[in-house]
């Protein structure tokens, strides 16, 4: 058992992201579209497996649909684990969480052939629907793993089709009954460690090459409706409208104010979706609906500024003569990473003399939830340009490589150390 090459192949890297990326309802140069709980997934999720088998590793299913392979410990005792996920948003790039996935199953494969000795199990997962896109709600298998729904709460969330996330599940045969026995609990699970891609760019024009995250932005998400009154475009005066549209205008316009006011420092307030009805030329808009995505690594200011965006919203919708409604999608807090796993990244990072540095995450991920349930690290390596969530979403692989050496070694040291300290 000997470390010698624990460096990612950058040309299995590149080849395990491409044959993911060629699974997508879009063609190539538009982008990736494999949203949360489509068959799509699933069959990225069957490829992955098909690593995992390949390696001879066991593999299993949960109730929610994330995947968990396992390569078994010298000793036994509980387990620490790797990995991310491996949906998109509509159009999207081809490394957000697949990087993750991809150096899970390079440690895999690099802990099988090296035959390197671990006393834990060491576990590699893929969670199903990380990206909110679909449901409005992020991290939805994560969130199971780490105790955060119900099976009543999978049933009253709803994609634009209205189909319920339980029913997206129990179309591909999960048991969203089932989901309290997804939780990963601390006599089972020690650790966990996901690499992502950073998604923004202070690694690229710092020229580092690992981020260790300290802290993962929490979000707030809703719909905001105004309802006004459709009505001929031509001959309805305009000092006659309720329009809808021209109201909304003002509220997309008030999220970027409120996120730029100085009090609100390091909030990111965004309408990412607008829908217009009945959307013609001809009829003034009826109804408008924007979803807002408000992200802070400050738990207070993230819920005072969505506060404060619908509150200023009804005084917008009064002063026009338009309704408003606003809907909750999705609340979670931000998640502060524990010091002792980052020590252990920041180490391996001092030993191969790999640059590096401490960092938020401004985007939401799998840890964030798996924290719930046990100690979890992020490891980042470059985005280029930040761009993510795009179809010019791209890292290297020979950074990602990197980052596969990194995790393997932070893995590795995770592992000793919960046998120095009994754990
Ligand atoms: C996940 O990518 C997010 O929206 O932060
Ligand atoms: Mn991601
Ligand atoms: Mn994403």
């Amino acid at each position: 058992m000997t470390q010698a090459g624990l460096r990612g192949d950058p040309q299995r890297i590149t080849s395990l992201i491409e044959e993911i990326a060629s699974i997508s309802e879009t063609p190539a140069p538009t982008g990736v579209t494999r949203l949360a709980y489509t068959g799509l997934e699933r069959e990225a999720h069957g490829c992955f497996a098909g690593w995992m088998t390949d390696l001879g590793l066991s593999v299993r299913t949960d109730e929610v649909g994330n995947t968990i392979a396992e390569r078994p410990g010298g000793t036994g005792g509980r387990a620490i684990g790797t990995g991310s996920h491996l949906d998109s948003v509509p159009r999207g790039g081809r490394f957000d969480g697949i990087a993750g996935v991809v150096a899970a199953a390079e440690v895999a494969r690099l802990v099988v052939e090296q035959d390197l000795e671990h006393d834990r199990p060491i576990r590699f997962v893929v969670f199903a629907g990380e990206e909110g896109a679909r449901f409005g709600q992020a991290c939805i298998g994560s969130k199971a793993v780490g105790g955060m729904w119900t099976p009543e709460a999978l049933g009253s969330v709803r994609d634009s089709d209205g189909v319920s996330i339980a029913e997206a599940m129990e179309a591909l045969d999960f048991d969203p009954r089932q989901v309290e026995r997804a939780r990963w609990d601390r006599d089972d699970w020690a650790g966990f460690i996901e690499l992502h891609v950073e998604q923004g760019e202070v690694l690229e024009a710092q020229g580092i090459a690992i981020g260790i995250v300290d802290l993962i932005s929490g979000s707030t998400r809703f719909e905001l409706t105004v309802d006004g009154r459709a009505s001929h475009t031509g001959s309805t005066p305009m000092s006659l409208r309720a329009d809808a549209l021209c109201a909304a205008a003002e509220l997309v316009l008030l999220c970027e104010e409120i996120a730029n006011d100085p009090r609100h420092r390091g909030t990111r307030c965004t309408v990412g979706k607008l829908e217009v009805t009945p959307g013609s030329i001809t009829t003034i808009p009826g109804e408008a609906t924007l979803a807002v995505d408000v992200r802070d690594v400050d738990s207070g200011r993230q819920r005072d500024t969505a506060n404060e965006v619908v509150s200023r919203s009804r005084d917008i919708c009064l002063r026009r003569g338009v309704e408003l409604s606003a809907r909750l999608l999705s609340d979670a807090s931000p998640v502060v990473l524990p010091a002792w796993m980052r020590d252990i990244t920041s180490g391996v990072c001092k030993d191969l003399e790999v640059t590096y540095r401490v960092m938020y995450s401004g985007a939401s991920h799998d840890s964030q939830m798996v924290g719930h349930a046990i100690p979890a690290g992020m490891i980042f390596v470059p985005s280029r340009a930040g761009l993510s969530h795009v179809p010019a979403e791209w890292s290297s692989s020979s950074d990602i490589a990197l980052g596969v050496e990194v995790l393997t070694r932070s893995l590795l040291a995770l592992d000793v150390q919960l046998t120095r300290l009994g754990r």
